[in-house]
């Protein structure tokens, strides 16, 4: 064990202003377990939160500085709890802590990684035992810590309704919604990681699937390595849910995953099938109707709804990621049908800043991950 634990913060005052910094490695109270990180997967929101834009839950503050990102895979090295008796073990963290079944509360934003608390791009952090989940053997740790926020609020949107437990699962013989034909179909907007989290578990459990991008080769790749069965470039294509339309004989998309925010909401209303679900997600394209920032300064009338869905959690399916119970039943789910995580690139621990300026360009496809330690 390192003396020190070695950890970047953020003033959020911008990805050039991360720095690099020793604290004392913590100790484990009762009921908590110390954490040796190894690897931290990035997602858009930590980029967000590094730059001071992360502005939307207005009863949110977290003070400054603050370790950023919330996705890490690591290994128990101490443990004060009689849920994590040995060390040793590969666990993964949970985004909002104290999310553990059902719906989420305002309360529960309070407990979230990487704003407003401190998060994991550091060598070590102590975790309450609630909020950890186990590796399943087959992943790498690179692989693994990209679930946490990405592929567990894909799993949300499609799953969400349905009693835990009883998730959609085409292939399964008892499946009831085996008798739909076509299969139902899942319409995900780039090929960030949620996207393709999602991309990859409707692939599986047996559905179409749609994507759009602003690359012909990132929807190339989708085709071949993620089995997308239809593709359209939205840069190219502006008029996209015309082409969804097409693709699905007018029928329209089952489970739209809507991570574009302002300028795709209304051609997803326009593409949904009737009886769909429209999960909000995110705001790539903006998150005010007209040029506003969407931030809590924006105002209510100037926040686009894709973004007043997701804040409270609404139907028109807002998403807040997802509770732990659902985060293990997925994992069970990857185990099963030994789903891999998309890595788009790892970076090195020092190379941080770097990683952070990557995912802001938007060349990635899937997940970018940081190497913290062997
Ligand atoms: N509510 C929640 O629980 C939750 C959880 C996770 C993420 N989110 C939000 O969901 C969004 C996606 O997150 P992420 O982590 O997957 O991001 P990411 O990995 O950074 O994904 C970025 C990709 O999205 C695509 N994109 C960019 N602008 C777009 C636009 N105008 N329309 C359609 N696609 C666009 C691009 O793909 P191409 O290069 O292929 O064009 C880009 O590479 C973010 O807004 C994030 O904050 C919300």
């Amino acid at each position: 064990m390192t003396a020190k634990n070695r950890q970047w913060t953020t003033k959020q005052d911008g990805l050039d202003n991360l720095e690099l910094g020793e604290t004392n490695i913590p100790e484990p109270k009762d009921g908590e377990v110390l954490v040796k990180i190894k690897a931290v997967s990035l997602n858009y929101r930590d980029t967000e939160v590094c730059q001071g834009e992360y502005t939307h839950h207005s009863s949110l503050d977290s003070g400054q500085p603050l370790v950023p990102c919330s996705d890490m895979a690591g290994e128990i090295v101490a443990s004060k709890s009689p849920l994590w008796k040995k060390t040793g073990v590969r666990v993964l963290s949970t985004f909002n802590q104290t999310h553990l079944t059902g719906q989420i509360k305002e309360s529960d934003l309070a407990s979230g990684l990487g704003f407003p608390l401190p998060g994991v791009l550091a060598q070590y952090r102590v975790f309450p035992d609630y909020a950890l989940v186990l590796v399943p053997d087959y992943l790498d740790d690179a692989e693994a810590c990209t679930l946490p926020i990405a592929a567990v609020t894909a799993w949300t949107s499609i799953n969400g309704f349905r009693p835990l437990g009883q998730y959609l699962d085409l292939t399964d013989p008892q499946a009831e919604d085996q008798e739909k034909k076509p299969p139902p179909v899942l319409l995900a907007q780039g090929t960030g990681g949620v996207s393709v989290a999602a991309l990859q578990i409707a692939h599986a459990a047996g559905l179409a699937t749609i994507v759009t991008s602003s690359s012909d080769d990132k929807l190339d790749r989708a085709r071949k390595d993620l089995g997308a069965s239809s593709g359209i470039n939205y840069r190219t294509h502006w008029e996209w849910h015309e082409f969804v339309l097409e693709a699905t004989e007018g029928a329209g998309a089952d489970y739209i995953l809507e991570t574009g925010g302002a300028d795709t909401l209304r051609r997803s209303f326009a593409c949904v099938a009737f009886g769909g679900t429209i999960a909000c997600i995110g705001y790539l394209s903006g998150k005010g109707e007209d040029g506003a920032d969407g931030g809590a300064e924006g105002g209510l009338n100037r926040l686009n709804v894709n973004v007043l869905a997701l804040r409270r959690n609404v139907t028109l399916k807002g998403i807040l990621n997802g509770p732990r119970d659902r985060f293990e039943e997925m994992l069970g789910f990857y185990e099963k049908k030994r789903i891999r995580p998309v890595v788009d690139k790892v970076f090195g621990f020092e190379e941080a800043k770097d990683a952070f300026k990557y995912l802001a360009e938007g060349a990635h496809f899937g997940k970018v991950v940081i190497k913290v330690a062997d």
